[in-house]
C-alpha cells in the first residue's frame, strides 16, 4: 500500500519509527562510548549499525519509490525549502552513518563484525592490535562518523521542533499522521 496524503502506508510507519528510535539510542550510545571510553559497547554499537543499514537501505528504496510525503495544508515556501532539506539531511544522514562506521573499522584493520558473526576479518598484530588496511579510508570514515553524528543531532533537533510546530501553532495532522491516524 503507497502513502497518501490522508494516511501513511504501514511501511513507511514501521521503517520511521524502528529507524528512528533505534538511531537515536546509537546515537547514545556512540557519544557514551566516546567520551567515557567504553569501548566494551563497541560490538554492540556495531552490529546494531549494520543490521539497522539493512532497514535503511529499504527505507531509502521505499522512500523512492513513494516519492516525499505530500505536507497535509498549504505552508510557506520557507517552510516547505526548509523541511525538505532536513528531511535529505536525515535521508543522507541515516545511510552515510553506517557506511562511514563500517569503513572506519574495516579501514582501520579491526574487520566487521555483527554479533559474533565474522563479514571482515580483522587484521591483528600477535599483540593483538589492529593494523589499518586502508588507513586513509579508516580516517576518512572516522571523520564523516564525527562530523555526521553531530549534524544529525541538529537535524533532528530541527526535524522534531518542526513537528511539534505543525501540531501546536498550525494544528494540522502531520503528527497524527506519522502515528498512523487517518487525517
Ligand atoms: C522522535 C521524534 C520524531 C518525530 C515526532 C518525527 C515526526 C515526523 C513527522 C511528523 C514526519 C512527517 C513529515 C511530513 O508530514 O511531511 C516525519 C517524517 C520523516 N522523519 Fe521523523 N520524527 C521523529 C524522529 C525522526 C528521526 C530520529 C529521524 C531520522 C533519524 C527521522 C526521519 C524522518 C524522515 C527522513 C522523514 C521523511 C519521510 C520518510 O522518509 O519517512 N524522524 N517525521
Ligand atoms: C546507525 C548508525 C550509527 C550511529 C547513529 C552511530 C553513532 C556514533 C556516534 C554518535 C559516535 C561517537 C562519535 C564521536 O563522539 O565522535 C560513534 C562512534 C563510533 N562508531 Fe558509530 N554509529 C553508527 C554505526 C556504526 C557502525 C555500523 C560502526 C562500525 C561498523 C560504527 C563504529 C563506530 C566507532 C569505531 C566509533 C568510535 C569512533 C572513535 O573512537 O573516534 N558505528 N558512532
Amino acid at each position: 500500500m503507497k502513502d497518501t496524503k490522508e494516511k501513511f502506508s504501514s511501511i513507511t510507519l514501521s521503517l520511521h519509527w524502528i529507524i528512528a528510535i533505534v538511531f537515536i539510542c546509537m546515537l547514545t550510545v556512540g557519544f557514551y562510548m566516546t567520551n567515557y571510553n567504553a569501548f566494551a559497547l563497541f560490538p554492540i554499537h556495531q552490529s546494531t549499525g549494520i543490521l539497522l543499514f539493512i532497514l535503511i537501505l529499504w527505507r531509502v528504496i521505499w522512500r523512492y519509490i513513494n516519492g516525499w510525503p505530500i505536507p497535509v495544508s498549504q505552508y510557506s515556501t520557507v517552510e516547505r525549502v526548509l523541511a525538505r532539506i532536513v528531511h535529505w539531511l536525515l535521508i543522507i544522514g541515516i545511510l552515510l552513518q553506517p557506511i562511514s562506521g563500517m569503513l572506519m573499522s574495516a579501514g582501520s584493520g579491526n574487520g566487521l563484525y555483527v554479533f559474533g558473526l565474522e563479514l571482515l576479518h580483522a587484521n591483528l598484530d600477535s599483540a593483538g592490535k589492529a593494523i589499518p588496511i586502508a588507513a586513509n579510508i579508516g580516517e576518512l570514515g572516522e571523520n564523516i562518523h564525527g562530523a555526521g553524528a553531530n549534524i544529525m543531532v541538529a537535524a533532528i533537533s530541527l526535524h522534531i521542533l518542526g513537528a511539534l510546530k505543525h501540531h501546536i501553532i498550525d494544528k494540522d495532522g502531520s503528527l497524527r499522521r506519522i502515528f498512523g491516524k487517518n487525517i
